[in-house]
C-alpha cells in the first residue's frame, strides 16, 4: 500500500508547489513608481527623448530603464494584461539595450515608447 500511496503523495506535493509557482503574481506588491511618475519623469522632462537622441548620460540611460521597470510592476487603468506586459517588456528590453551600449537599440526603443499605441490601448 505504502508502496502505491507514496509516489501518489509526491505528485501531489509537486502539483501543488507547481501550482503555487505559477499563481504567484509577477507584479510586484508596491512598485518603485507609479505610472503616472513614469510619464513625468521619462516623458514630461524629456527623459526619453535624449535617451533616443544620444545626448543622454549613462546615469540618465539607468533612470530611464529604472523607470520603465516600475511599468511592468503597475497595472494600467485598462486593457488586456498580456499586452500590457509585452508592451512594458518591449520598454525594459529596449531601455536596457540602450543602456548597455547596444547599436541600433535607440531605434528599439523608439518603436517601443509608441505614445499612442500604449495609451489607446491601457490609458
Ligand atoms: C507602454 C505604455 C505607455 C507608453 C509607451 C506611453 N504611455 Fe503615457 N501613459 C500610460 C498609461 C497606462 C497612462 C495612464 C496612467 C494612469 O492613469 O494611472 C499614461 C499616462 C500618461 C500621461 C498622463 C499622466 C498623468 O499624470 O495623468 C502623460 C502626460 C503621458 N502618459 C505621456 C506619454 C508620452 C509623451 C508618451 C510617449 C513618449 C507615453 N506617455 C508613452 C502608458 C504609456
Amino acid at each position: 500500500m505504502r508502496r502505491v500511496l507514496l509516489p501518489i503523495l509526491a505528485l501531489f506535493l509537486g502539483m501543488g508547489v507547481v501550482s503555487l509557482l505559477m499563481g504567484q503574481d509577477f507584479v510586484q506588491e508596491t512598485p518603485k513608481h507609479t505610472i503616472k511618475d513614469v510619464m513625468k519623469q521619462a516623458h514630461g522632462a524629456k527623459l526619453l527623448n535624449k535617451v533616443v537622441d544620444g545626448s543622454a548620460s549613462k546615469e540618465e540611460k539607468d533612470q530611464l530603464l529604472d523607470l520603465y521597470i516600475s511599468m511592468i510592476e503597475n497595472k494600467p487603468p485598462k486593457g488586456d494584461s498580456d499586452e500590457w506586459l509585452m508592451k512594458s517588456g518591449r520598454l525594459i528590453l529596449a531601455s536596457a539595450k540602450v543602456a548597455v551600449g547596444r547599436e541600433k537599440a535607440t531605434d528599439e526603443l523608439k518603436a517601443a515608447s509608441n505614445c499612442k499605441a500604449c495609451h489607446d490601448a491601457h490609458k
